[in-house]
């Protein structure tokens, strides 16, 4: 049977394997759903060796991998790393799904459930294309070696060691990656960059305990306007980043490549729109492409303090604390980066209360150069599959591992992604197009194909 026939004789059956995968909650960043967290990895394990790749989960200092390999192909053919997360965001606030996160269903051609897009129902295609061409051909065109782990979403920590571990093991040509999303319905894209991350939590202590805002107020600092004050320091008027020597060694892209971005078919009103904003901010002089691709940023992602429940309570906080964190571009080092906003912290605050910052986790940033077999392997398979070039692109999002990868492998990494804008990565009512099912299967055994035989 073609794998064009297999393909559409298991619709149902891929869907069914998906579906289970995405009924699993592993929310890494949840302690309580640890043991679901590794049922999901040992999933991937089991669909690894069904499909007749040697598989085996392995411990880390937090969540396990999952890994699979198969070296049929021979010496002479390249051999590809394809990486995955299993794990996903936690799904809250669950009020706010139109069905439940965890109950996988369809509708209007979307399937819905957290994971769809970001990263289970993308690594599942890679699954899915493994093990549609063992069963029609017998073999694969590359050799392999899979690797999903289960700590992307809260930062990877564990992996670099692992990698530095299993550096031989791991060993490769071409790593591959599909946790990304399209330029638009239609409109595949290769992806040239991932901005990096530092993760950090800035604290503010004034009193030992919380108290009578009429009896104390005005005599003693308040951490909560204190905090307010130090974070509307961290833009100046134009929305670009104050810390000093923070846009210390950035490297600009290629003047071409962002001009490139002039002609992608994108409406800033459009996507002012998609998300219901009155209108777009953000660094003076850089269009929204470039903002979104190009620059760094730092983002207020929570803040507490204080009463917040209903109604009114008088009270004067003992502390204040916001999550704070930063997209980086190459070459920021995201160590750097803390210990210049520490340095800017303790210059800004006020001495009436006490200020710390801390490192929750980071990621470097990572930028492709355009060209190479995996690139042309990639732009052949998307085309041949959505039936025009793709265009070239940037993206905001993270996903650490990628630069260490290519370090410590000495290979180059392809992003592949089939998720669509506004897909809801992180957010309620995750999606991903039921269509991509077979158009990602399909893409990835062009690419694996062309990967396989260059030229
Ligand atoms: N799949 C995303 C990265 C991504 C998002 C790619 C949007 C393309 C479009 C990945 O799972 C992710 O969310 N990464 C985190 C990393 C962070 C925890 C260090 C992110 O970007 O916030
Ligand atoms: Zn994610």
């Amino acid at each position: 049977m073609s794998l064009q026939d297999a393909l559409r004789d298991r619709a149902q059956q891929l869907r069914s394997e998906l579906f289970d995968f995405l009924r699993i909650p592993s929310v890494s960043a949840r302690s309580e759903h640890a043991g679901d967290v590794r049922r999901a990895c040992d999933w991937v394990v089991e669909h690894l060796a069904a499909s007749g790749l040697e598989a085996r989960s392995v411990e880390t200092a937090g969540h396990p991998v999952a890994l699979g390999s198969w070296h049929g192909a021979g010496p002479e053919r390249p051999t590809l790393l394809i990486y995955g997360h299993y794990d996903v965001q936690p799904a809250e606030p669950l009020g706010l799904w139109t069905s439940p996160p965890f109950e996988p269903e369809i509708r209007d051609g979307r399937i819905w459930a957290r994971g769809a897009a970001d990263d289970k129902g993308q690594l599942f295609l890679h699954l899915a294309a493994l093990q549609l061409l063992m069963e029609t051909r017998g073999r694969l065109p590359v050799n392999v070696v899979v690797l999903a782990e289960g700590e992307e979403e809260v930062g990877s920590e564990n992996l670099l060691p692992f990698l530095e571990r299993h550096r031989e093991e791991l060993s490769s040509d071409i790593i591959v990656i599909s946790d990304s999303a399209m330029f638009a319905p239609g409109v595949p894209s290769l992806l040239l960059s991932l901005r990096g991350m530092a993760y950090t939590e800035i604290r503010v202590r004034g009193a030992r305990s919380d108290l009578h805002s009429g009896a104390y107020g005005g005599a003693i600092p308040n951490p909560a306007t204190e905090l307010a004050r130090i974070l509307a320091t961290l833009h100046d008027p134009e929305g670009r980043i104050a810390i000093d020597g923070f846009h210390d060694g950035i490297v600009e892209w290629d003047e071409e490549i962002i001009r490139g971005f002039d002609d992608l078919p994108f409406s800033e009103d459009t996507f002012r729109q998609s998300v219901g904003a009155p209108r777009l901010a953000g660094e003076a002089g850089r269009s929204t492409l470039e903002r979104l691709w190009t620059r760094p940023t730092c983002e207020v992602n929570g803040l507490l303090s204080g009463y917040t429940g209903e109604g009114a309570k008088t009270v004067l906080p003992a502390e204040a604390m916001a999550k704070v964190s930063f997209r980086l571009v190459p070459d920021q080092e995201p160590a750097r980066i803390v210990e210049l906003l520490r340095a800017h912290v303790a210059r800004v605050a006020s001495p009436a209360v006490q200020v710390e910052v801390l490192d929750i986790h980071g990621g470097r940033p990572w930028r492709a150069t355009p060209g190479g077999p995996g690139f042309e392997a990639a732009r052949e398979a998307l085309a041949g599959t959505f039936g025009r070039e793709p265009v070239v692109t940037g993206e905001g999002g993270s996903i650490p591992i990628v630069p260490e990868f290519e370090r410590v492998l000495g290979a180059r990494a392809v992003l592949l992604g089939f998720a669509l804008p506004g897909a809801n990565m992180h957010a309620p009512d995750e999606w991903f197009p039921d269509a991509h099912i077979e158009k990602g299967i399909e893409t990835l055994v062009r690419f694996y194909d062309a990967v396989g035989s260059p030229g």
